[in-house]
């Protein structure tokens, strides 16, 4: 394999990120992956190689890294546009999910906001430049249904996804006209780490499965470029199936209480 393009994928150790890697490799990236743990990174990487039978040239390149730290993000972003002088694709997948609104001491709140929000900025802030120059780019980030619909005691995390939906939406209308493409992705729950953490009372295989998100990114990349997506919302089937049946419940229950005034509101709608 002989790679042309570059991706900068942070989160590319674990969870979302691995898997999008993966398949960016597949379709003949080379990636450049972002994380903490560098003996995570490394598995990554191993995999890969031995996956895609890479050579030296084309291996991963690995920054471990804390996004918390604005710094080393802004060091990371500009050894990469110095060393590769162009970026494709720049995909920020890494995030964090911590539970509470108001329960939240102000530092918790300002950590979901720098990893989740900050980083990113930063990121796009070095390398759409970059990109202008080369005459276009994509970027992918990775938002969350939590950042369309916020759902009670996650309001840390909701707002910081809500954020990065207003910052991709603002670039995406900025940029475009300059060969620029920003899709953000906006999953329910997504097999991971993170959502066995959390993920309450959905099984494992009744959730988005990363490789979802790895094809969803295919599917980006598979467009011509005069097409642009501004987000992707996937939801769990079983959530879906959930809200309706909820949706009906209450239809129905409020139906009971006032029901001349449903039933005239139907033979009125019938007309
Ligand atoms: N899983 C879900 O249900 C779900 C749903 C909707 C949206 N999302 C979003 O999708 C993205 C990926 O989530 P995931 O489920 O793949 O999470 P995950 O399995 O927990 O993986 C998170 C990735 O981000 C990296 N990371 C976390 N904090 C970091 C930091 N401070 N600095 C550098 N790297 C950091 C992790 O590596 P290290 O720990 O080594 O740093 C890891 O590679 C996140 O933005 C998340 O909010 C997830």
């Amino acid at each position: 394999m002989d790679f042309d393009r570059i991706a900068v994928v942070t989160g590319g150790s674990r969870g979302i990120g691995k898997a999008v890697a993966r398949e960016l490799v597949e379709c003949g990236y080379q990636v450049i992956l972002i994380a903490r743990s560098m003996k995570n990174l490394e598995a990554a990487k191993e995999e890969f190689m031995r996956a895609y039978s890479l050579s030296g040239k084309n291996s991963p390149e690995l920054l471990a890294l804390d996004l918390l730290d604005e710094k080393k993000v802004t060091e990371a972003a500009e050894h990469i546009v110095s060393k590769y002088g162009r970026v494709d694709l720049l995909f920020n997948g890494a995030g964090i999910s911590i539970p509470g609104t108001l329960e939240q001491d102000v530092e918790t709140f300002d950590t979901l906001f720098a990893v989740n929000l900050r980083a990113p900025f930063l990121l796009m802030k070095a390398i759409i430049p970059l990109m202008v120059k080369q005459g276009g780019g994509r970027i992918i980030n990775m938002a969350s249904r939590n950042g369309k619909v916020a759902v009670s005691k996650l309001g840390g995390y909701s707002a910081s996804k809500f954020g990065l939906m207003g910052l991709d939406e603002s670039l995406y209308r900025e940029f475009s006209s300059q060969g620029i493409s920003i899709t953000t992705v906006c999953p329910g729950w997504v097999n991971t780490d993170m959502a066995a953490g959390e993920g309450g009372s959905m099984p494992p295989e009744k959730m988005i499965q990363p490789e979802d998100i790895a094809k969803t990114v295919r599917w980006l990349l598979s467009m011509t470029p005069s097409v642009r997506v501004m987000d992707v919302l996937l939801e769990c089937a079983g959530d879906v199936e959930k809200r309706a049946s909820v949706e009906l419940a209450k239809l129905y229950e409020l139906r009971s209480r006032h029901r001349e005034e449903f039933d005239s509101i139907i033979v009125d709608g019938s007309k």
